[in-house]
């Protein structure tokens, strides 16, 4: 996926912006304030119809306007063929999403626009919860295999009616043994899936760690959010008595986890912050070539504050590896000198200048 053409408005401060990006590399410099992660906001909010900032569209649509959109002119397929993607958030909380001239609907925007985003809450993806980890292994699996989100949501209404009957404590042995046989299957499809998803990220997240933290010996682990050794049906029945008494089911992919480890200890409690920022970087990245393998169709990458945490040596070895890539990047940082990379002459790279809300080409 390419956007050739970007048309911003009623963005936080972007009012009304227009740019022409660079199918490679696009760097937005400017102050604090100015406009920078909007920009990468606004993209988001073209390929996947929300903000990666915030929950409620009210704080992303400027003040005293009625609604964001963002349109572009993208190359979904990488096949050379254009088309117009659009997408409107109103403050009312209604969301239009325009493709090739028809409404589409929201997965299949997800479908249709392959994004990553870099930014400060990527930390989370090693500090936070399991739900942030089982999301980055699920956009691999929906990306992967088309059969993925009707079992995902037929998972959820089989694991949200099981924990409602738990929680009222309105389910005999007989009762459970029928649900828990529509949850063994959609649970151990997902967690195959998930497998084999992994199974092939490893590889390039291996190779990746190479190039952007060499010397570290990062592994990943997957913890499927049950003891395999044991059926899950028999699971499930042993521990009947407790999930009646906790209100929820207690085994089962809701409990899936991605570990990472640096020889053998958690990544979150062992690496520095800049450390971090490259082992997640190397996740995201690692899913990007993996897509790209796989369907010849490169992901954009949203990368917001590229040089925040990482020193001149680091710098550069990430903008190296993102030079090496297929993928379009939209860069931000406060001052385009903290990059101190010399990018390849035939690297097709646009510097914009941002000062409230405006975006200029340098
Ligand atoms: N709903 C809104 N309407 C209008 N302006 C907004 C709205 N929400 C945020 N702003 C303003 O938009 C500006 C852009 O913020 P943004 O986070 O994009 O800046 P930035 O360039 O990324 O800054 P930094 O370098 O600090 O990360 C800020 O000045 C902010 O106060
Ligand atoms: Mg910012």
């Amino acid at each position: 996926m390419t956007i050739s053409r970007l048309n911003i408005r009623s963005v936080r401060n972007l009012s009304s912006v227009s740019i022409a990006p660079s199918a490679r590399i696009n760097i937005f410099s400017g102050p604090n304030g100015s406009g920078k992660t909007s920009v990468l906001e606004a993209i988001h909010l073209l390929g996947l119809a929300r903000s990666f900032r915030t929950s409620k569209v009210r704080h992303l649509i400027a003040a005293g306007d009625p609604a964001a959109t963002v349109q572009g002119k993208v190359d979904s397929l990488a096949q050379g063929v254009e088309q117009t993607l659009g997408v409107e958030r109103n403050l009312e909380g209604q969301t239009r999403v325009r493709f090739a001239g028809s409404d589409i609907d929201l997965a299949s925007l997800a479908e249709l626009v392959p994004l990553q985003v870099i930014d400060s809450a990527t930390f989370d993806l090693l500090d936070g919860s399991p739900s942030i980890r089982r999301q980055f292994i699920d956009w691999g699996v929906f990306h992967a295999d088309k059969a993925f989100i009707q079992l995902w949501r037929g998972f959820r209404r089989v694991l949200k009616q099981r924990n409602t009957l738990l929680k009222c404590g309105k389910i005999g042995h007989q009762m459970r043994a029928a649900w828990d046989h529509e949850f063994v299957g959609f649970a151990e499809q997902i967690t195959r899936l998930r497998q084999e998803y992994l199974q092939l990220l490893t590889p390039e997240f291996e190779q990746i760690v190479e190039k952007l933290l060499p010397g570290q010996s990062l592994s990943l682990g997957f913890s499927p959010g049950w003891d395999l050794k044991k059926p899950l049906d028999e699971l499930l029945a042993a521990n009947f008595e407790r999930d009646l008494r906790q209100g929820f089911t207690s085994a089962g992919p809701q409990r899936a986890d991605l570990r990472v480890k640096v020889d053998g200890h958690t990544a979150a409690e062992r690496l520095s912050r800049g450390q971090k920022k490259l082992a997640v970087s190397a996740l995201k990245l690692a899913q990007g070539a993996l897509f790209y393998r796989m369907t010849g169709r490169p992901c954009i990458y949203l990368i917001d504050d590229l040089p925040s945490e990482l020193d001149a040596t680091h710098c550069q070895l990430f903008c190296e590896f993102v030079e090496q890539m297929a993928s379009q990047c939209f860069i931000t940082c406060v001052d385009s000198r903290a990059l101190s990379y010399q990018w390849q002459p035939n690297t097709d790279v646009l510097h914009y200048s941002i000062n409230d809300g405006s975006v200029t080409p340098l």
